[in-house]
C-alpha cells in the first residue's frame, strides 16, 4: 500500500474551524489547521472527494516533498530525486508558481524554473505558463515545499452560475458562513438581498445534500494517479419537498440571473425569487429561520453614506417582521452593522473577499 498523502486544504484565513469542521463531518482525517489551510491523511480518493464533496476549501493541494534548500543547485538536485512519474504523464504540459520568503534563495522565478525543468525532463512534459497543472513550489526560512494544485480552477466555480450581478459572494465562502451561521440544512433561509442568489442557492444544495463539486472538471483528472473507474462524481440529491429557500433583490436583473443560477444548479424547485426592495420584505414562509445577507459595503460598489438608511431600513424591517428568526449580516463595518438596531453577539474574525475585510455578524432569534 502507499503511503498516506499530506492534502492541505486552502482557505480564506479566519474561517480554517469552520473548514475543519465540515471535513470532520464528511469522514476526512483532520490532522490539525494552520493559518490559511487544514491538513488532512488520506489517499488519492481522498484528494479526489476533498474536490468533489468539501463546500468550504479554495483548493486542494497534496504535499509532494519538504527539504531545506539553500542554493539552486541544492534545489536543483533535491527536485531530480522526486518521483515525478508517480504524479504526472507527459501529455499533460505544467506550470510551477514559486514564492521565495526569508530564504538564501530570493529568486523565485529561478527557483520555479529549477523545479519545472527537473519535472518536465523526468516525465517528458512540456512547461507551459498556461497550463492548468500547476506544481506550487514555497521557499520559506530555507525550507522548500513542493504541492501539486489538485483543483485546476478555484473551487468556488462550482460551473452552476451563468450570470453574476455586482459583488457576488464566492460559493465557497456562503457555505462556511452558513456553516458559521448554524445551518444545518434543515430550516428555511432568506436572502432580502440576495443580488445572484448565492446564499439560497447554496443553502438548497447543502439541504439536499448535493456534492458541490458535481458539474466541473478538476486538475487530478490529468494525474498519473487518477483511476477514472473509481473517481464519483454524481448528481444524486436528496428528496427535499419544501421549497424553503428564498431570494429577493430590488434589481429585478438580479433576480432572473438568480432563478437561472437555481435552475443551473438544479435547485429551481426549492428557491424562489421575487423583485422587491427591503422595506417591502415580509418572512416568507411560517416557519422562522435564517436571515442572512450580505448588504452592499461601500468599498466596493458605491461609497458608503447612501448606506447608512439601507441598514437602518434592513434593521427596522427585521425587528417589527421577522420574529423568532436569526439575522446573519455579512458587512465590512461596524458602525452599518451598528446602524440595523439589531442586538449582534461579538462579531466573526475578519475575512478577507476580495480586498475588502468583512466579517459576520449574528443575532438569537429576533
Ligand atoms: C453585495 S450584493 C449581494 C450579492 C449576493 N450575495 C450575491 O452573491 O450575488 C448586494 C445586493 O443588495 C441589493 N440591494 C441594494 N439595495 C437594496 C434594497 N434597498 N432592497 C433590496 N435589495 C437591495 C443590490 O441590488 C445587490 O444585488
Amino acid at each position: 500500500m502507499s503511503s498516506p498523502l499530506s492534502i492541505f486544504l486552502v482557505v480564506q484565513p479566519g474561517l480554517e474551524p469552520i473548514l475543519e469542521a465540515e471535513a470532520r463531518d464528511k469522514g476526512f482525517e483532520v490532522i490539525g489547521s494552520t493559518k490559511g489551510g487544514v491538513t488532512l491523511r488520506g489517499g488519492w480518493p481522498d484528494v479526489w472527494r476533498a474536490n468533489t464533496d468539501l463546500r468550504g476549501a479554495t483548493r486542494v493541494l497534496v504535499r509532494l516533498a519538504e527539504f531545506p534548500a539553500v542554493h539552486l543547485a541544492q534545489l536543483d538536485k533535491r527536485a531530480r530525486k522526486l518521483p515525478w512519474r508517480d504524479w504526472l504523464t507527459a501529455d499533460c504540459p505544467i506550470r510551477v508558481d514559486a514564492t521565495c520568503r526569508k530564504s538564501k534563495i530570493y529568486h523565485h522565478r529561478a527557483a520555479a524554473e529549477r523545479v519545472a525543468r527537473a519535472a518536465g525532463d523526468a516525465v517528458g512534459a512540456t512547461i507551459d505558463r498556461d497550463a492548468t497543472l500547476t506544481l506550487k513550489v514555497r521557499i520559506e526560512e530555507n525550507l522548500c515545499t513542493i504541492s501539486l494544485d489538485t483543483s485546476g480552477e478555484a473551487l468556488h466555480k462550482r460551473n452552476h452560475k451563468v450570470q453574476v450581478n455586482k459583488a457576488p459572494m464566492r460559493e465557497t465562502l456562503a457555505a462556511l458562513f452558513l456553516h458559521a451561521a448554524g445551518f444545518d440544512g434543515s430550516e428555511p433561509v432568506y436572502d432580502p438581498m440576495c443580488g445572484s442568489g448565492t446564499f439560497p442557492i447554496e443553502a438548497a444544495e447543502i439541504a439536499c445534500g448535493l456534492q458541490p463539486g458535481r458539474s466541473r472538471r478538476f486538475s487530478f483528472e490529468n494525474f498519473a494517479s487518477f483511476d477514472r473507474g473509481a473517481f464519483v462524481q454524481n448528481n444524486i440529491a436528496a428528496r427535499e419537498k419544501q421549497p424553503h429557500f428564498y431570494g429577493s433583490d430590488r434589481d429585478t436583473g438580479a433576480i432572473a440571473m438568480s432563478k437561472m443560477n437555481a435552475d443551473r444548479a438544479g435547485v429551481a424547485h426549492l428557491a424562489c425569487f421575487d423583485a422587491k426592495p427591503i422595506s417591502d420584505a415580509v418572512p416568507p414562509c411560517d416557519r422562522p429561520g435564517l436571515v442572512i445577507v450580505n448588504a452592499p459595503y461601500g468599498g466596493r460598489i458605491g461609497n458608503k453614506k447612501p448606506l447608512y438608511g439601507l441598514y437602518a431600513s434592513f434593521g427596522q424591517v427585521m425587528r417589527a417582521r421577522f420574529g423568532g428568526w436569526r439575522v446573519a449580516l455579512i458587512t465590512s463595518d461596524a458602525g452599518l452593522a451598528k446602524t440595523t438596531g439589531l442586538s449582534f453577539a461579538a462579531p466573526g474574525p475578519q475575512i478577507d473577499h476580495g480586498g475588502i475585510r468583512i466579517r459576520l455578524w449574528q443575532t438569537a432569534p429576533i
